[in-house]
C-alpha cells in the first residue's frame, strides 16, 4: 500500500510515527494523491514556497472538504482568519495581533505557572493518572480563557462548549440540531461578555474584539466566530503539544536528566518537540492560478496539502534530522506554526505553556513512568492533528518518602 494511504486510513503505527511515510513523499516529490484529491507538498523548500505565496495558494480551503453552502437563516461559526486571504485577513488579524505579541504573552507567565502547578499538584491525589486526560487536555482551555478575558469561574462551561464546537468543526456528519444548539448557547454566552465590554481589562482579547465591533469593523456574529476560532485553534493543538512533550520526556529519561541539570535547555527541548511531533502535520491550500511547485505543474482549481511535519523532518533543512538535538543554532526555525501571513498567532502562548508545563513537571516529580510501551501509545485518529490521546502514568512526587526512585524511569 502506498505510504500516504496508510496515513489516510489512520493506521495507528503510521499515525504514531509518520516519518517513513514523509521520507517516501519527499523522495517522490510533488504529486497528485487521489486519496485526498490534492497535490502533496512534502519537501522543506516547496512547503515554504507555498506558505509564502498566498496570492497563488489561497487559504479559502485549509481544512479539507469544502463545507456546504452557508444557510443565511442559520449562520454557523466559521474561522475569520484561517479561511480568509489578504487584505481581509490582514485587517482582521490586526484586531487581535496586539494581544499575542511575545512581550504581551510574557506578562501571563506567572498566571500560567500557577495554573500548571495547580493541575500538576492535583495529580498527587489521583489513583489512576492519565497525563493527557488529567493534565494536557485541561490546561490549554484555562489559559485561553485567561488571555481572552473569560471569567475563570466559567471555565468548565467554556471547556464543554469548546469540546463540542471543536468536534463539530469540519465534521459535516454532525447532528445539525445539536450543533446549532451548542453554537447558540456559546454565542449567547460570548455576546453577554461582549455587552459588558467596559469590565474587561484593556489588554484582554475580548476587549479588543469588542472595540472592533464598536468601531463597526466586525458584526456581533463575527465577534463570536473570532472567539470560537481562537478557542478551537489553541486547544487541541496545545493539548497535543503538551502530550507529545511529556511522552518524549518519559520515553527518554536521559533527556529529562539533561533538562534538570540545565534548565536553559527546556526552551530548545520545546522547539525540538514541536519540530519532531508537530501537532498540526499539514493543511490544505487552494490553487488560484496555473502554477508549478518543485518543477511539477499544478493546475488552477486544485488543492495542495502542505506537510509542515515533513518539512520539519527534511534533512536538507535539518542536519541529524531524526534526532532531538538541544544545541541547534536555529531551534525555532521549524514550520510547526506554519509560515507567512497565516503563521500561528498563538505561537508565543503555546511555547510558554510548553515550557512552563515541562519546568513544573521537572520541579515537582522525581519520576515519571508511562504504563504503556512507546509503541502502544494511542494517537488521535487524524492525519492533520497529531498527538497521543492517552498517557497512563505512574508518578513519584519529589517529597513522597515512600518511593525509592529518584530518576525518571523507563517505560514499563
Ligand atoms: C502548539 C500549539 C499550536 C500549534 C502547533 C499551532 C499551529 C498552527 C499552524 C500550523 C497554523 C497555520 C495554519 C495555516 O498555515 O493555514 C496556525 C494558525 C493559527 N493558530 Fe495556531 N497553533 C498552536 C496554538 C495556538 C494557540 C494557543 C492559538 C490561540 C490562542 C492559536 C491560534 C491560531 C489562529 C487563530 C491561527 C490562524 C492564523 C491566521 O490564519 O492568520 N494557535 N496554528
Amino acid at each position: 500500500m502506498p505510504a500516504l494511504s496508510q496515513l489516510v486510513a489512520l493506521d495507528q503505527d503510521t499515525l504514531r510515527c509518520p516519518a517513513d511515510t514523509y521520507e517516501e513523499l519527499r523522495r517522490r516529490g510533488v504529486h497528485h494523491a487521489p486519496e485526498i484529491d490534492a497535490y502533496v507538498v512534502a519537501r522543506h523548500d516547496d512547503v515554504v514556497r507555498v506558505l509564502r505565496d498566498q496570492s497563488v495558494f489561497s487559504s479559502r480551503n485549509t481544512v479539507g472538504r469544502i463545507p456546504p453552502p452557508a444557510d443565511p437563516d442559520r449562520p454557523t461559526l466559521s474561522p475569520l482568519l484561517l479561511l480568509s486571504d489578504d487584505p481581509v485577513h490582514a485587517h482582521r488579524r490586526k484586531i487581535v495581533n496586539r494581544a499575542f505579541t511575545p512581550a504581551r504573552i510574557a506578562v501571563w507567565e506567572p498566571r500560567v505557572r500557577e495554573i500548571a502547578e495547580q493541575h500538576v499538584e492535583r495529580l498527587r491525589d489521583l489513583p489512576d493518572v492519565d497525563l493527557v486526560r488529567d493534565l494536557a487536555a485541561l490546561l490549554p482551555v484555562r489559559v485561553i480563557a485567561l488571555v481572552l478575558g473569560v471569567p475563570q469561574d466559567d471555565v468548565d462551561r467554556f471547556r464543554a462548549w469548546s469540546e463540542e464546537i471543536t468536534s463539530s468543526v469540519g465534521n459535516h456528519d454532525v447532528d445539525p440540531v445539536r450543533r446549532d444548539q451548542v453554537q447558540a448557547e456559546f454565542a449567547g454566552y460570548v455576546s453577554a461578555l461582549l455587552d459588558r465590554r467596559d469590565e474587561h481589562p484593556e489588554s484582554s482579547v475580548l476587549a479588543q474584539i469588542a472595540a472592533a465591533e464598536a468601531a463597526g469593523e466586525l458584526t456581533r456574529h463575527q465577534c463570536v466566530s473570532f472567539v470560537a476560532e481562537l478557542l478551537i485553534a489553541g486547544n487541541i493543538t496545545t493539548t497535543h503539544h503538551l502530550s507529545s512533550s511529556i511522552a518524549l520526556l518519559a520515553i527518554d529519561p536521559s533527556t529529562a536528566d539533561r533538562l534538570r541539570a540545565d534548565r536553559g535547555l527546556v526552551t530548545p527541548f520545546v522547539e525540538e518537540s514541536l519540530r519532531l511531533e508537530s501537532p498540526i502535520q499539514g493543511f490544505y491550500r487552494f490553487v488560484t492560478t496555473d502554477t508549478e511547485i518543485g518543477g511539477v505543474p499544478v493546475p488552477e482549481g486544485s488543492r495542495v496539502f502542505v506537510l509542515y511535519a515533513s518539512a520539519n523532518r527534511d534533512d536538507d533543512a535539518w542536519p541529524q534530522c531524526p534526532h532531538m538535538q538541544l544545541d541547534r543554532p536555529n531551534p525555532a526555525a521549524h514550520l510547526a506554526f506554519g509560515k507567512g501571513a497565516h503563521a500561528c498567532i498563538g505561537a508565543s502562548l503555546a511555547r510558554l505553556e510548553g515550557r512552563v508545563v515541562v519546568e513544573t513537571l521537572l520541579e515537582r516529580l522525581a519520576s515519571l513512568e508511562l504504563r504503556v510501551a512507546p509503541d502502544e501509545i494511542r494517537y488521535g485518529a487524524s492525519f492533520v492533528n497529531h498527538g497521543p490521546v492517552s498517557l497512563p502514568a505512574r508518578l513519584t512526587f519529589r517529597n513522597e518518602p515512600d518511593r525509592a526512585a529518584q530518576e525518571w524511569g523507563p517505560t514499563r
